[in-house]
């Protein structure tokens, strides 16, 4: 059951890769959030001419979900990424899991939730497909709670 769920997931992670804008690092990372009532927000990554300004797939993820007012919904995310073809296709073996500034993000949501967050990644070629939670991306993370917010 959760590979099926991961599978969905992971599918529209794909598609929203598509649209990654990666021409310097030509690594496109497609993520989707999954909500509670079933909808999905996707994104991809976001670089920009001055590197460091660049913006990951989850990141821009959760900030969509943020903005139509969800973040508190999100129960589950799917990541992949890979070599980025002209064709917006992905290619590669390697799992590609969120970045730590990305897990720091997703704790903010999941406190926010009062839930843990299901996590799916998955290779470009489908070889590689593995599940976590956020807590178990971030352990003893530092978040909202810390700071007296719900
Ligand atoms: N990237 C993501 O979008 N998510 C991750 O979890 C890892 C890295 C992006 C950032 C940059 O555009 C490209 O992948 C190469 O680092």
């Amino acid at each position: 059951m959760r590979e099926v769920a991961g599978r969905v997931l992971i599918d529209a992670a794909r598609e929203a890769a598509a649209h990654a804008h990666a021409p310097y690092s030509h690594f496109g990372v497609g993520a989707v959030a999954l909500l509670a009532d079933g909808q999905m927000v996707t994104g991809a990554n976001f670089e920009n001419a001055s590197y460091g300004l660049s913006l990951c797939a989850e990141t821009v993820t959760l900030a969509t979900a943020n903005s139509q007012g969800r973040l508190r919904e999100i129960v589950a995310i799917g990541v992949i990424g890979g070599a980025l073809a002209k064709d917006g296709t992905l290619g590669g073996s390697a799992l590609v899991t969120p970045c730590g500034r990305c897990r720091q993000i997703i704790n903010e949501a999941a406190q926010l939730a009062g839930r843990d967050i299901d996590i799916y990644c998955a290779s470009a070629d489908g070889s590689a497909f593995a599940y976590f939670r956020a807590s178990e991306l971030l352990p003893h993370a530092f978040g909202p709670a810390d700071l007296g917010v719900k």
